[in-house]
């Protein structure tokens, strides 16, 4: 460990102040198996570097892992395109190591949630290569295969994300299958009942290994309309987003069948003890996102508020986005705040390095579960990789990589960052002097310290974990809003440009500083009126 022994005591507990299960009390920490510590030498992260890790998670205060996809894969899509669902890939370990990892993290009371790959599995899994032996195969029904329109071409106008039809033709049974990714990723069929109850299999043998929860992965996607209707063309694409969203998702996006599923996933979760979870990726509409907690039945505990990945990182879009997203999730379910993914860019790269500290603040004061993305308690900027360089198959087909938020975690400033001791499979990003773990680990004034009494904060303030969200100011310059309980009301003020604001307490009155992004005014009386330094963010308990 490059962390300074004495640091690690003083951790904190996941106090129960509230009696709400854990995915209620604690904040999730994304992180990438392959860019996080490699210790087998092959430049690529694996079990062994998270279970190393493990006691940094435990001291940064965090109470779960979000691990990506570590089953058996080629690899060709960050693990997203599974060729087994019941083992690990070997380059990341081994199930003896995972189920060392499961319990080594539960005994510091993190709990792990794995990525669940369900909309499609890679082209060379088992299934597939039977799916597509034979018409008649009796895995046939699995994919989404379909016959050419009269003329020869695809049956409908969808586009995938990555690029070009959905559809691809396979000559050896001449018929068309659906991907709406790679095309050596293709599409299941949910609505086949064998497939269905082999996927529910398969989460049951990570559950009954001792698996906290999964992420269900482009979780909107799982049904397809049962026409196959074109989808209309999205008057508003401009150029440069992704692919697929030149048309509408129609129909191919939340289609009959999908509620269903997440309450008959929820009713398997529920079966078991210890508040299993499930999450769920969704980029749509708000109004959209918090159907999926259920309606009639419950369905997804945390389907994830991504809202902020792509927000543009300014006072009144980012205050108006937070106060709508909390006022549409209250009385529908428990809300969440994510800040980045494996997905997007990173905080750092979309604000700049002297917001980092505010982007803490904000989304470690939300009403809700945080997810912290790896390496953003460091300030790591990522790697500017251009296109033609990616590893990413969406950099290399649509210009927009992500390979850039993926580089290695960055533990020391060693030339590969402590990551590993040979060339890693992603660069390792230039800031590594300073964003590093080992030298922010032994400065009081660091980000990473931040995060740690943010997080330390959290689970010792119930108005913070479950107090209402009040909003109070969004733009020009800050984001501001009220945390309260019976007992407490906090004052959040997030200054979001590069000068100084001041904010009039008026009916708030007066206060104390509880904490700064800067550590320097705690303790800090104020009254009248509060004044903040340019990039600074203020917590403040209320008289
Ligand atoms: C999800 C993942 C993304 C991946 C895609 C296809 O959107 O977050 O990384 O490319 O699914 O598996
Ligand atoms: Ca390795």
């Amino acid at each position: 460990m490059p962390i300074a022994a004495g640091l690690l005591d003083g951790r904190i507990e996941n106090h129960n102040v509230s009696g709400r299960p854990w995915w209620q009390r604690g904040a999730v920490y994304q992180l990438l198996v392959p860019s996080f510590l490699d210790t087998n030498r092959d430049g690529l992260g694996d079990l062994g570097g998270v279970i190393s890790r493990l006691d940094y998670l435990q001291w940064l205060g965090v109470n779960a892992i979000w691990l990506s996809p570590c089953y058996p894969s080629p690899l060709e899509e960050l693990g997203y395109d599974v060729s087994e669902y019941c083992d690990i890939e070997p380059k990341f370990g081994s199930l003896a190591a995972f189920d060392r990892l499961l319990d080594e993290a539960h005994e510091r009371e993190l709990h792990v949630i794995m990525d669940w790959v369900g909309n499609h599995t890679a082209a060379s899994h088992p299934w597939f290569r039977e799916s597509r032996s034979s018409r008649r195969n009796p895995r046939r029904d699995w994919y989404l295969w379909r016959d050419p329109k009269a003329d020869g071409s695809p049956p409908n106008n969808w586009v995938s994300v990555f690029g070009g039809s959905v559809w691809q033709w396979d000559a050896a049974t001449s018929q068309y299958y659906m991907h709406t990714f790679l095309r050596s990723q293709p599409d299941l069929n949910w609505r086949c009942p064998e497939l269905r109850a082999a996927m529910l299999r398969a989460l049951t043998f990570w559950l009954d290994r001792g698996v906290d929860g999964f992420r269900l992965d482009a979780a909107p996607l799982f049904f397809k309309d049962r026409l196959w209707r074109d989808n209309p063309v999205n008057p508003d694409y401009r150029p440069g987003e992704l692919p697929d969203s030149s048309l509408l998702p129609t129909y191919t996006r939340n289609q009959p069948g999908l509620h269903e599923l997440f309450v008959e996933l929820r009713t398997l979760v529920a079966r078991y003890a210890g508040d299993r979870v499930l999450l769920g990726e969704f980029y749509v509409p708000v109004e959209e996102l918090v159907t999926f907690y259920g309606s009639t039945a419950p369905e997804l505990h945390l389907p994830l508020n991504l809202a902020l990945t792509h927000t543009e990182w300014r006072a009144d879009v980012v205050g108006r986005t937070i106060a709508e997203y909390q006022s549409r999730v209250s009385g529908r379910g428990w809300p969440t705040t994510t800040l980045d993914t494996h997905d997007q860019e990173r905080i750092v790269a979309r604000a700049g390095l002297a917001q980092a500290r505010v982007a803490a603040m904000l989304l470690l004061t939300q009403r809700g579960t945080p997810t912290i993305y790896y390496g953003d308690e460091i300030g790591m900027e990522g790697v500017a990789i251009p296109p033609d360089e990616a590893v990413d198959p969406q950099g290399r087909r649509t210009g927009r990589n992500r390979d850039p938020a993926r580089t290695p975690m960055q533990w020391s400033s060693e030339v590969y960052a402590g990551f590993s001791a040979v060339e890693p499979w992603l660069p390792v990003g230039a800031d590594r002097p300073t964003a590093n773990v080992a030298s922010q680990s032994r400065d009081a004034g660091s980000l990473l310290t931040l995060y740690r009494r943010l997080l330390e904060l959290r689970a010792a303030e119930p108005a913070l974990q479950d107090g209402v969200h009040e909003p109070l100011i969004a733009g020009p310059k800050l984001v501001v809003y009220r945390r309260r309980n019976a007992e407490r009301r906090l004052l959040v003020v997030l200054n979001l440009v590069h000068e100084p604001a001041v904010y009039a307490l008026g009916d708030e009155g007066s206060g104390k500083v509880l904490l700064s992004s800067v550590p320097d005014r705690e303790g800090e009386r104020v009254t009248g009126q509060l004044k903040v330094r340019a990039d600074e963010g203020v917590l403040l308990a209320l008289d």
